[in-house]
């Protein structure tokens, strides 16, 4: 995407160490954040300095590629990946990223290692930024159909958490159809979802948009299916965090709402979904482990005050407990379809089976 006008990935190489852009700070700053070690890729993880299932992955790639300048003994190796996993326990990108540059350095001898993880890394990235691509190409299919069948208005997606080019290392899986449907001159307005507790559509999702200069307004969780009813949404596009085989789909918490309020209003619900954010070995949605973070991110808020100084503040009585699992399932049968990098499917075990034969159990 362009910042500033210059093309920029959410990671890069920045000389002898790995650069990403510090999500926690945005929308009211952006700051590049460098990570000299593995411990530094592993607290941007934990933190959600980096957040968005190929972003993690990406970065526990580069986390590996910098342990691996450390010690890239096969014990070492094996304890850094570790403790790279156990940062965040959903996105099933963090796990196959580590995966696939573990068996990259397998056959290799230690001194070859270091060179050869850095170059598996680079190459998930550019994975990553040309699945992302086609996935707003197919996507974009879609967006044109609806803006065909209602000349003269613009496109209505609803949208939740960020799975934009800030959430993957560029263009974003959700939101490449918006952007390639922009690009092309057809009409998007894109409802965003605050999606509490983190907002990560109302700081992130809507400083994308507005970057691009896409219109959109940020809605508050609980209004998407007020706006479904009154038909005011043509379509909503979610990412994932990883995706079963029978075709549930784990993402942000209260995606799942939005899936039955889509169900019941007749709004076709599609999720993008790029290969490495499925995952054939689990039969279904319960076996999903879905992340249990701090109750302080529901109890307090961080916004800029009108000083502007960035401030924390307290939203619940001091007694009261809380509680913040991070993801939840969405079940096949609320599926309409899956946007991936083969094309668009069916939602359900059939329609991925259809695009990833090769991979079904
Ligand atoms: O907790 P996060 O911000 O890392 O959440 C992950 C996500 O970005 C979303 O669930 C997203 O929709 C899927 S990742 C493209």
């Amino acid at each position: 995407m362009l910042i500033d006008g210059q093309p920029t990935r959410a990671i890069r190489v920045d000389a002898d160490a790995v650069a990403i852009i510090d999500q926690t700070l945005l929308p009211h700053t952006f700051a590049w954040h460098r990570l000299r070690d593995e411990p530094d890729a592993a607290e941007a993880i934990q933190r959600m300095r980096v957040r968005g299932a190929p972003l993690i992955g990406a970065t526990a790639a580069y986390g590996l590629a910098l342990a691996a300048r450390v010690d890239a003994g096969d014990a070492a190796l094996a304890a850094a990946a570790e403790r790279l996993a156990a940062t965040r326990p959903t996105a099933v990108n963090l796990r196959w990223a580590l995966q696939r540059v573990l068996a990259r350095l397998r056959p290799l001898a230690p001194a070859q290692r270091a060179a050869a993880a850095w170059d598996e890394a680079a190459a998930i990235c550019d994975e990553d930024v040309a699945q992302n691509q086609a996935i707003g190409r197919h996507g974009l299919e879609l967006l044109r159909a609806i803006a065909a069948r209602r000349p003269g208005q613009p496109v209505n997606v609803l949208t939740h958490c960020n799975a934009g080019w800030l959430a993957t290392v560029d263009w974003g899986t959700a939101l490449a159809p918006v952007y390639a449907a922009a690009d092309a001159g057809i009409a998007v307005h894109v409802w965003v979802d605050e999606t509490r507790p983190r907002n990560q559509g109302a700081s992130l999702t809507a400083w994308e948009l507005d970057r691009h200069g896409i219109a959109h307004h940020v809605i508050v969780d609980n209004a998407g299916g007020h706006l479904m009813q009154r038909g005011r949404v043509d379509v909503c596009i979610v990412g994932t965090d990883r995706v079963a085989a029978n075709g549930d789909v784990a993402n942000k918490i209260g995606t799942y709402l939005k899936a039955l309020a889509a169900h019941d209003n007749g709004v076709p619900f599609y999720v993008a979904a790029p290969g490495p954010s499925i995952d054939f070995r689990l039969a279904s949605g319960a076996d999903i482990p879905i992340e249990e973070r701090a109750a302080d991110e529901v109890t307090h808020i961080v916004g800029l005050a009108d000083d502007g100084v960035s401030t924390r503040v307290r939203l619940t009585p001091a007694a009261s407990h809380a509680a913040n699992p991070a993801f939840d399932v969405t079940p096949a049968r609320l599926v309409t379809g899956f946007i991936t990098e083969r094309g668009v499917c069916a939602g359900g075990e059939a329609g991925l089976g259809g695009l990833y034969p090769e991979r079904m159990r």
